[in-house]
């Protein structure tokens, strides 16, 4: 059994991390494939080293441009290597254009598709990333599911065969690296944060950095909040604030600090430890439930229905009174976090169902 995996985008290195180990357990081959669509050091090399990703076969270098190019370009660059490699499965993560461009090459040269991350909806075809699930999922033979509502969704579409319930694959993640984030990061101490004394913020979503209003909406109520603010910044995310000259704003304001992207030990580390997270990422939300942390989601709609549900997290329009009040009032719902999202094996029940 020969795997072929493509990944290119951030949330899928800490997911491969997790399955390429658990296909080498289960003695499966994998030629993994980097189609280059993060390349800064901090949003790729860095999770390969602190993760233990054994280096991808090739780098495609795709790199940035629009939606078409990108996908366009994975997908004339990967064709020859499936060829080349006649892999028995391929193997694509989440909801990229490296996702959708995957599995059109795979399904169009009959190779069967395999996705990690299959059935989730926002019911938002205004997000690329719902355009790419829906593709990728209807295209797909093996479709792991991290959750019954992902299965549902897709039931919903007609689509039940080679639906598997799994789990999710970033709590094998956080489950496996918490214990190595507590004892190894130093991130607390570096930047002279106290444990549940500061807000962590993460914003990169086209519809929230592409629009002036969205972005200051969301940059004034984190400076409104009064807390300290940690905010790992995105290249996207940085170009825009320099762009609409929102980084003066944030310059200006002694609490909100911008930062390079952190490695996924110092995420983890940071997440533990924050009072509140205000975010857009998909990732981020479930990690916030994970760490028992209370969530503040600049977006209109989430995959991750669970965590608003359960009241751990609270979807809000990027205005910046909005933002503080749901900041301010941002606590602990009275029950725990129940463990929803998977017990820390959703990679080798993946590894043995393709086996
Ligand atoms: C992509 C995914 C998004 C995912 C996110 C994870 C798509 C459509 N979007 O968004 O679903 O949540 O990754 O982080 O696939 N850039 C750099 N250096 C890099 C990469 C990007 O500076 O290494 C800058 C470029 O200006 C680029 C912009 O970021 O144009 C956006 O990058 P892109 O890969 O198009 O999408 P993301 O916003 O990263
Ligand atoms: N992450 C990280 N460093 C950062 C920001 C995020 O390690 O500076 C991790 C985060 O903990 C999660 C994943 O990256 O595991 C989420 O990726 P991202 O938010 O880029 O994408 P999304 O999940 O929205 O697709």
């Amino acid at each position: 059994m020969k795997v072929l995996t493509v990944v290119g985008a951030r949330p899928q290195f800490v997911k491969v991390a997790m399955v390429s180990r658990a296909l080498a357990v289960a003695g499966i081959e994998e030629a993994l494939v980097h189609t280059g669509q993060h390349y800064d050091e901090t949003l790729s090399r860095v999770f390969f080293e602190e993760l233990g990703i054994p280096a991808p076969r090739v780098n495609l270098g795709v790199g940035s441009g629009t939606h078409a190019f990108q996908t366009g370009e994975a997908m004339r660059r990967l064709e020859p290597l499936c060829v080349e490699q006649r892999p028995d499965r391929v193997l694509v993560y989440g909801d990229t254009n490296t996702t959708l461009a995957g599995a059109l090459t795979a399904a169009k040269l009959h190779i069967p598709v395999a996705h990690v991350e299959a059935g989730l909806r926002s019911f938002d075809r205004g997000m690329s990333e719902e355009i790419n699930r829906i593709v990728a999922d209807s295209l797909s033979a093996f479709l792991f599911c991290p959750t019954e509502t992902a299965a549902r969704n897709l039931a919903a579409e007609g689509i039940v065969r080679g639906v598997h319930n799994v789990g999710d694959v970033m709590i094998d993640a956080a489950l496996r690296f918490g214990v190595a984030a507590r004892a190894k990061s130093r991130i607390l101490d570096r930047l002279g944060l106290a444990e549940k004394g500061f807000v962590l913020a993460t914003i990169h979503r086209d519809f929230n950095t592409d629009e002036r209003v969205r972005l200051a909406g969301i940059v004034a109520g984190l400076v409104a909040c009064g807390e300290q603010v940690v905010f790992p910044a995105h290249p996207r995310v940085r170009k825009q604030l320099a762009a609409f000259g929102l980084d003066v704003e944030i310059r200006e304001s002694s609490k909100v600090r911008l930062i390079d992207p952190v490695g996924y030990l110092d995420m983890i580390r940071l997440e533990m430890a924050a009072r509140v997270i205000v975010t857009d990422s998909g990732g981020v939300q479930k990690e916030a439930l994970f760490h028992g942390v209370p969530c503040v989601t600049a977006r209109p709609s989430t995959e991750w229905v669970e965590t608003v549900e359960l009241g751990w997290n609270r979807l809000v329009e990027p205005d910046a009174e909005t933002i503080r009040t749901a900041v301010a009032g941002a606590k602990p719902p009275a029950r725990a976090p129940p463990v929803l999202y998977g017990d820390g094996h959703s990679a080798e029940r993946i590894a043995e169902i393709l086996a």
